[in-house]
């Protein structure tokens, strides 16, 4: 598209606020976006960031963005189990392999059915952005089976697939938003959390936790949407514009996601009072084994026909 041709509409704010750090996926992306859109819209779309729970925490920015205060938001997944109960299927202990899976669920079948089903209550899927696989840490004892999970107290977002996740292995959880975690360990409020590489590096999520131990247990990505509304009250090249530039976007946040996720990792072990255990290909198929109970529960909870068609090949 040629962006010069873009409506001479009047001038157009984005809100964008995010709860993570910005040396993260989605907010280097977040910056990206920001960036081409306000150079090929000439300024004329004006696209604010608020990183770091800035303006609202992961919560309230679902209820803002349903409000019109806010334009645009990429939530963990997660954060949408109460709206919409089919999005845990990606909270699935081991769903991927890899962060190429995603892209393919996200593009595929799967991703058109969750994008009509937020479709209808309300809002526009734009993409779906990556983070990467979860990690645990704690405070308390080096895990290297699930079983070491047993009695200890874990932060997680709200998903009941999670819940059923520590549930299984003896666990308590307790759900609570990304801008009190930091707290909650330090006050050891709970002994643990799961999280990717960026945000336990960004965040600093290691300072109150001895452990970590590299599961790569679940899957952290996010859901980049606006609101019907708000889509449909934009004028048809905008649309365009937002679109190619998100679809540009999402293919390099995909694959800064996958390198920072390595990268990330690598400070970790530099950290001295972190001590970090590895699970080796077995030991992962062992805790995929434990957990795969999940998939069926899940399967139980929810009347879809294109995601019960999808676990099964898992
Ligand atoms: C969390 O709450 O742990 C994450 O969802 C934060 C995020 O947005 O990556």
């Amino acid at each position: 598209m040629d962006y010069d041709q873009v409506s001479d509409q009047e001038r157009l704010i984005i809100r964008f606020p995010y709860v993570t750090g910005e040396n993260t996926p989605k907010g280097l992306a977040a910056k990206k976006f920001k960036e081409l859109i306000e150079k090929r819209s000439n300024g004329k779309i004006e696209v604010q960031v608020f990183p770091n729970s800035s303006l609202y925490s992961d919560y309230k920015e679902i209820e803002q963005l349903q409000k019109g205060n806010v334009q645009m938001i990429a939530p963990h997944t997660a954060k949408f189990s109460e709206i919409l109960p089919e999005a845990q299927l990606l909270d699935l202990p081991y769903l991927f392999n890899n962060h190429e899976e995603v892209g393919e669920l996200a593009e595929g079948p799967v991703g058109a059915e969750i994008s009509r089903l937020l479709e209808k209550k309300g809002f526009k899927l734009l993409a779906v952005w990556n983070n990467g696989f979860k990690q645990l840490t704690n405070n308390q004892k080096p895990i290297q089976t699930p079983e070491d999970l047993f009695g200890l107290v874990f932060r997680i977002a709200h998903s009941e697939v999670i819940k059923e996740q520590f549930e299984l292995a003896g666990a308590k959880s307790i759900v609570l938003p990304f801008n009190e975690l930091y707290g909650a360990l330090e006050a050891g409020k709970v002994q643990g959390e799961e999280n990717t590489v960026s945000n336990i590096n960004n965040k600093r999520l290691y300072t109150h936790q001895e452990y970590m131990t590299k599961s790569d247990h679940g899957y952290l990505g996010y859901f980049v949407i606006t609101t019907n509304q708000f889509w449909s009250s934009l004028p048809k090249d905008t649309k365009t514009m937002l679109e190619e530039t998100i679809d540009e976007v999402t293919e390099w946040e995909r694959q800064t996601a996958a390198k920072m996720e390595e990268e990330q990792y690598l400070q970790l072990k530099q950290q001295e009072d972190l001590s970090i255990y590895e699970l080796s290909p077995k030991e992962k198929t062992e805790w995929r084994n434990t957990f795969h109970s999940t998939y069926q529960w899940f399967t139980n909870k929810i009347d879809n026909k294109v995601i019960e068609e999808y676990i099964k090949t898992k």
